[in-house]
Formats: structure tokens, sequence, C-alpha cells
């Protein structure tokens, strides 16, 4: 994964990480992919809550990780999925992702793990710790020509949250 991100934002809270991923949100489309990476802790879970809030998601976002995939019903559906716990790539495999991918918006926490299985076509979203117990650095980097072109229209949209 690129150590160089495209766009980087503080947050001191986690309603300040869910701003942004709201944000985010309004700006996706079926078939998009986010790659939610971070320690333990870091937010990716409450980055999710954010981004599913903002689609109007009214069950309650939890960390998928005995599931491996959660599926909820917004304005689009979105495809939340943990693979922390995955073993080998052939259980990303089996997970059939490509038609997960088709069918609404998909995040992953952990998904660096499986980016051999995963498209091209992705956001990542890395959520680092800052000096403070609530602080976050959330670095966010488009790759393939789905995310590159919408780079202005993210800057945009996570520049008003944040
Ligand atoms: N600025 C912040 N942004 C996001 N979360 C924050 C922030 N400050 C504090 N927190 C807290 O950090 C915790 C993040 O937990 P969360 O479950 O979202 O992490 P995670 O990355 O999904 O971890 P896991 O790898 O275990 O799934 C929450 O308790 C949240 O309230
Ligand atoms: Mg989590």
């Amino acid at each position: 994964m690129n150590s160089s991100s495209d766009v980087r934002l503080s947050t001191a809270a986690p309603s300040e990480t869910q701003a942004i991923a709201a944000a985010i949100a309004g700006i996706v489309t079926d078939g998009d992919l986010m790659v939610l990476v971070g320690d333990l802790g870091a937010g990716k879970t409450a980055f999710t809550q954010g981004f599913c809030a903002a689609l109007d998601v009214t069950e309650p976002v939890t960390s998928p990780t005995f599931t491996l995939a959660n599926r909820y019903e917004g304005r689009l559906t979105v495809n939340h999925l943990d693979v922390y716990r995955i073993e080998a790539l052939e259980e990303a495999r089996d997970l059939a992702l490509t038609e997960l991918l088709d069918d609404g918006v998909t995040l992953i926490e952990w998904g660096d793990v499986i980016l051999p299985a995963l498209p091209d076509d992705r956001l990542d979203v890395r959520i680092t710790f800052g000096e403070g117990d609530d602080d976050r650095v959330l670095a966010l980097t488009a790759v393939g020509a789905r995310w590159t072109a919408r780079l202005d229209e993210l800057r945009a949209a996570v520049g008003a949250a944040a």
C-alpha cells in the first residue's frame, strides 16, 4: 500500500472522524470500495458508523469481526466487512467479493490483508493514532481511475467537513 496519501486530515473526537466518513458517503455510488486500514481501536468501525448514518442506515452498525460481513440497507446498500480474522487469501475468495462489490458500496476493515483479492479501484483510508487519546490522522489515497477521477470532489467534500 502507498505510504503517501492524497488527503490527510486530523480529528480530535469520534464525531469528527464520523463527519469525514459522512462527507465521503455523500459522493459514493454503487460499486465503490473503501479499504479501512489501522490498528485495533483506530476508528475503522467508528468511521463506518458515520458513513452508514449519512446514508440513513437505521440498524446499529457493529464490528462484523465474527460474521466477516454485514449488510445494511440505507439510501444505498452498504457491505461492511472485517477480515482481521481471515487466515488465508482463499477465505477471502470464498466471500464472493466480486458479487458483493457489484451490489452496493463496500467498506473492508483490515482490507490491506487481502489486497491481492481486491479490485484495483478503491479508496484507501488509513487511520493512525495522534498525540492525545482521541487524536487520529486519516490519510486517504485514491487507487485506480474510479477514485482518482473524483479526487477534487473528494477533497471538496472532506474539506467542508473538516
Ligand atoms: N478521533 C477519533 N476517531 C475515531 N475514533 C475515536 C477517536 N477518538 C477516540 N475514538 C475512539 O476510538 C475507538 C475506535 O474504535 P473502533 O471500534 O472504531 O476501532 P476499529 O479500528 O474498528 O478497531 P478494530 O480493529 O478492533 O475493529 C472508539 O472507542 C472511539 O470512540
Ligand atoms: Mg472495527
